[in-house]
């Protein structure tokens, strides 16, 4: 892994208004990982889903529409507001709880599910590992994770991120049953060669 400095709060708030002003929605991860546990007879409701590094809340409205109780996550207080202004914030207050924490400062437990997406490689290096392992012991048991990691070739020349090698991401999912690993390499509409390069994680913790 490799990554030498980190974003602050406020790095974040160009992404936020690229997210509003497109209208973007919900992740599809997100979306095929709800399929597959409204497909899982073990998952009981109401269950909790936490939604990690969840700026300014597509995926937790998505969360609250789909009635489950959702602990949303995220350092910077203007996404916080961001999910606090969506009509499903209101529409269903009494099931959501949103933090401005970093993650390694909050804890959480009784997850049956964890959506980390495109967030945990953002935290600071030395604390990557031990956030991964809270993630993992906040799952219930079938509980599951759904998020992104970045890969080496990812947003190359930029150094605020954490990179993984697949056998990084292989040996993170040990103990878990890996139900999607999806390795992606996409080009940036910079032009100048620059890539996306994702790992898209659905796992599974055993029951
Ligand atoms: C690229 S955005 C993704 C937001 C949302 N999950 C999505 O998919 O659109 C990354 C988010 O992670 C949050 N974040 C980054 N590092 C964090 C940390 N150490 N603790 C808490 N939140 C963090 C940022 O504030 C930001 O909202």
């Amino acid at each position: 892994m490799d990554t030498t400095t980190v974003l602050k709060p406020q790095d974040f708030l160009s992404y936020y208004s690229m997210v509003e002003a497109a209208k973007v929605g919900p992740s599809k991860l997100l979306l095929e990982t709800l399929a597959l546990i409204d497909g899982d007879s073990r998952i009981s409701n109401p269950a909790l889903a936490v939604d990690l590094g969840c700026g300014t809340g597509k995926d937790t409205a998505e969360l609250l529409r789909r009635k489950w109780q959702v602990l949303a996550i995220d350092f910077c207080k203007e996404g916080i507001e961001g999910v606090l202004l969506r009509p499903e914030a209101t529409q269903f207050k009494d099931k959501l709880e949103a933090r401005v924490a970093t993650f390694d400062e909050t804890s959480w437990s009784g997850a049956t599910l964890v959506a980390a997406l495109l967030s945990l490689p953002y935290c600071p290096p030395d604390k990557f590992a031990w956030n991964w392992a809270s993630v993992v012991s906040s799952l219930v048991p079938g509980g599951y994770f759904v998020g992104n990691f970045f890969g080496h070739d990812h947003l190359q020349g930029t150094s605020h991120i954490v990179r993984c090698s697949r056998n990084d991401v292989e040996t993170m999912l040990a103990g878990l049953e890996v139900i999607r690993l999806e390795e992606d390499h996409r080009d940036t509409r910079d032009g100048d060669g620059s890539q996306y390069h994702y790992f898209d994680v659905i796992a599974r913790k055993a029951a």
